[in-house]
């Protein structure tokens, strides 16, 4: 079957959907394909960490209602070094900023609740399988449903479909540089049905290595170990993730409670960049872009930052027929991208094992750390960067 909208939309995930929303808001038509059914995207476990810039986004899209009453918001971060701690107080250091604790699945739920309240279609267990004419003024995606081959004919196609997704791979190989950079470890995630020990996010450089205690709700814990790229999950009962987060994240006077664990796995921590994201037609946003390690807690503000771009883009040409801002999309995203890419490198080899403990370079490390507590100016740097500098 032949369909035709004006933006073909590949991915439901944060990207795509906030697209889908700003778009529609504009009154521009838009489908969006979606390989994996609903009940899946809707509970992928994924980060939960929401930049101001993010959370005023969604509120501003009308889809913030469970965010206002569940997100949990947050002025400060602890950051740990071998037990010793110092608070870097991101609301006193950038005039009143701060981020927000909402679960990405839950965003995920809320926006496609909104989208489909608002009438957009979304075809879940669409499979995107080749994008056709991104050169043309006609591009076309043909994907499959229900065993039936359809085609989607549109005026733009969006890739927002993640790092795996087919949309990069049409980008032609010539018309842009891959950076990837790979670290020599991975975190082990949990979620559990305790009370957080704390009620800032603690990040904890150990001589064992890294951990960091996060969480969702009154009631339920998220926690982060360092582990190798080798570890396998059944190497981690709970037991010894439980044991490994108590002493990494200790300090004096602080214990950590334990609770049943619901969920874990292991995930590799990757930097990937390329340097032009948009040939003829076709336009990426997201993961499918870019890829940071969770350490600075940006993954998803980065993909909500770069549709921000792509919305205004699109809407402006469909209103005056001009591409300039189209023709800028690509460097206006990669601005905050490389930001986001060197702060969370930086919070990645500040808080992780690497080295020997005592070696020169941990020595280095904990210099670093310690300038944190000395420096107001480098305790703002951090501070600013975490909740995400507003107009980069
Ligand atoms: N056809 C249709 N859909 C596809 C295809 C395809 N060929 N390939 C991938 N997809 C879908 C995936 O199933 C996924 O739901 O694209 C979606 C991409 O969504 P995300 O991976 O959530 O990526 P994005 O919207 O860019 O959000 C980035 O996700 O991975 C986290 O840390 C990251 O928080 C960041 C956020
Ligand atoms: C999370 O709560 O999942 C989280 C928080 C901060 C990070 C990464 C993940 O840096």
């Amino acid at each position: 079957m032949h369909h035709h909208t004006r933006i073909g939309i590949i991915g439901a995930g944060p990207a795509g959907l906030t697209l889908a929303l700003l778009l529609q808001r504009s009154g521009i038509p838009c489908v969006i394909l979606e390989n994996r059914s609903r009940d899946y995207v809707e509970n992928r476990v994924r980060a939960g960490l929401l930049e101001q810039n993010t959370v005023d986004l969604l509120r501003d899209l009308g889809a913030a209602d469970r965010l206002n009453v569940e997100g949990l918001e947050h002025h400060g971060v602890i950051l740990s070094f071998n037990g010793q701690r110092i608070r870097v107080p991101f609301d006193e250091l950038t005039g009143g900023r701060g981020i927000t604790i909402y679960g990405q699945q839950e965003v995920v739920k809320d926006l496609i609740a909104t989208a489909l309240y608002r009438g957009i279609d979304i075809l879940f267990e669409a499979d995107a399988t080749l994008i056709e004419g991104i050169e043309s003024e006609q591009p076309t995606i043909h994907f499959t449903q229900n065993g039936l081959v359809h085609t989607l004919s549109c005026d733009f196609v969006a890739g927002c479909d993640g790092f795996h997704g087919l949309s990069r791979k049409t980008m032609p190989p010539d018309s842009y540089r891959e950076f990837r950079h790979e670290y020599p470890f991975s975190w082990l995630g949990i979620l559990a049905n305790v009370a957080p020990s704390s009620d800032e996010l603690i990040y904890a450089y150990h001589e064992r290595g890294f951990a960091l205690h996060s969480l969702r709700s009154p009631s339920v814990s998220r926690l982060y170990i360092q582990v190798d790229n080798e570890d396998k999950i059944e190497d981690w009962s709970d037991e010894r993730i439980w044991e490994e987060l108590s002493i990494r994240l200790g300090a004096e006077g602080w214990a950590l409670e334990r609770g049943p664990i619901f969920e874990k796995s292991i995930t590799p921590m990757r930097s990937f960049m390329i340097d032009n994201m948009q040939y003829g037609r076709l336009f990426l946003a997201g993961d499918a872009a870019h890829i940071v390690p969770p350490t600075g807690g940006k993954g998803l503000n980065l993909a909500v930052a770069d549709i921000r771009w792509l919305a205004e883009a699109l809407i402006h040409f469909f209103e005056t027929g001009q591409t300039d801002l189209l023709e800028q999309y690509s460097s206006n995203c990669l601005r905050r991208i490389w930001r986001a890419q060197d702060f969370s490198n930086f919070m990645t080899y500040l808080f992780h094992k690497q080295a020997e403990h005592g070696s020169f370079e941990n020595l280095l490390q904990k210099a670093k750390f310690d300038y944190i507590g000395i420096s107001k100016a480098q305790a703002t740097t951090i501070a600013e960067n975490y909740v995400g500098l507003k107009d980069v």
